[in-house]
């Protein structure tokens, strides 16, 4: 479980959160909507303690981290498969380079049982035959589910956090990582997936949390987003180009 307790945070003097809090069980399938810059991604870092909060408790598994220290912070990392927004894989290492590298750090593997492990994730989304090849050589989709499979390689995650996992992606690609994302949590394990698209969100969560100003201005299910009145949510629909889903109750 997740908890933020009235956590605030700024960058220098510009406040990016303000006294937010919420609880996320581990098996939630959560989507974290806002426009650009209302702080999604800085939520995340603040759940791996990459950054600190300047007021307020974060509590990760009963255990508050909000003090903690980075080696103990690096094992609390662990429950978590991290794949974030940009620079997601190494632009100078090989596919097999990259998902190898958590295994090479954190476990004790052979390089033969490297190499395994390796193709078998790879195996898994499709792209075993680009294992030689370097990030620029692959198109944006095949670059983000090798990303995704280099955050779970050496650790079973108990949840997963994606920052815009399917941005500049076109919708066949973008509906390839929303499916490998349900894939991966068929087993129950939840996710965070925090994106701007709500069409995509639709297809992952059942939780919605909407940020603006510092705040969650929503947090509910998809019909409460469908349903709401507030203007902020009703603009945000239809920016995204889906008129059909402002203020109206139909199922998608
Ligand atoms: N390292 C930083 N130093 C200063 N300001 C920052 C830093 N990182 C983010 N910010 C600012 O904090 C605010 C929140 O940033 P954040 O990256 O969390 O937004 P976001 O909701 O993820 O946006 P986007 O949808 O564009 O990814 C933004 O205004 C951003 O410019
Ligand atoms: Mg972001």
């Amino acid at each position: 479980m997740i908890t933020f307790d009235r956590v605030s945070f700024s960058y220098g003097s510009r406040p990016v959160l303000n006294g937010m809090s919420f609880s996320i069980e581990e098996t939630e399938r959560v989507a974290i909507l806002g426009g650009s810059g209302e702080g999604k991604t800085t939520i995340l870092k603040l759940i791996l303690g990459l950054l600190k909060p300047d007021s307020g408790r974060i509590w990760i598994d009963g255990i508050d981290i909000t003090e903690k220290k980075e080696e103990e912070l690096r094992e609390i990392r662990t429950k978590f498969s991290i794949v974030f927004q940009e620079g997601a894989l190494f632009d100078s290492l090989t596919v097999k380079e990259n998902v190898a590298f958590p295994l090479r750090e954190y476990t004790q593997m052979s390089e033969e049982e490297i190499d395994q492990k390796v193709r078998e994730l790879l195996r898994r989304v499709g792209l075993e035959e680009a294992i030689d090849l370097m990030p620029e050589e692959l198109s944006g989709g095949m670059h983000r589910r090798v990303a995704i499979m280099r955050s779970l390689a050496a650790f079973e995650p108990r949840m997963f956090l994606y920052d815009e996992p399917t941005s500049g992606l076109d919708p066949v690609n973008a509906n390839i990582i929303c499916e490998l994302i349900l894939n991966l949590s068929s087993k129950g394990t939840g996710f965070i997936v925090v994106t701007h698209k709500v069409f995509d969100a639709f297809k992952l969560a059942d939780r919605f949390m909407f940020l603006k100003s510092g705040t969650i201005l929503l947090d509910g299910d998809r019909e409460r987003i469908l349903q709401s009145d507030l203007s902020e949510i009703k603009i945000f629909l239809k920016e995204l180009h889906f008129p059909q889903f402002q203020g109206g109750t139909r199922n998608v």
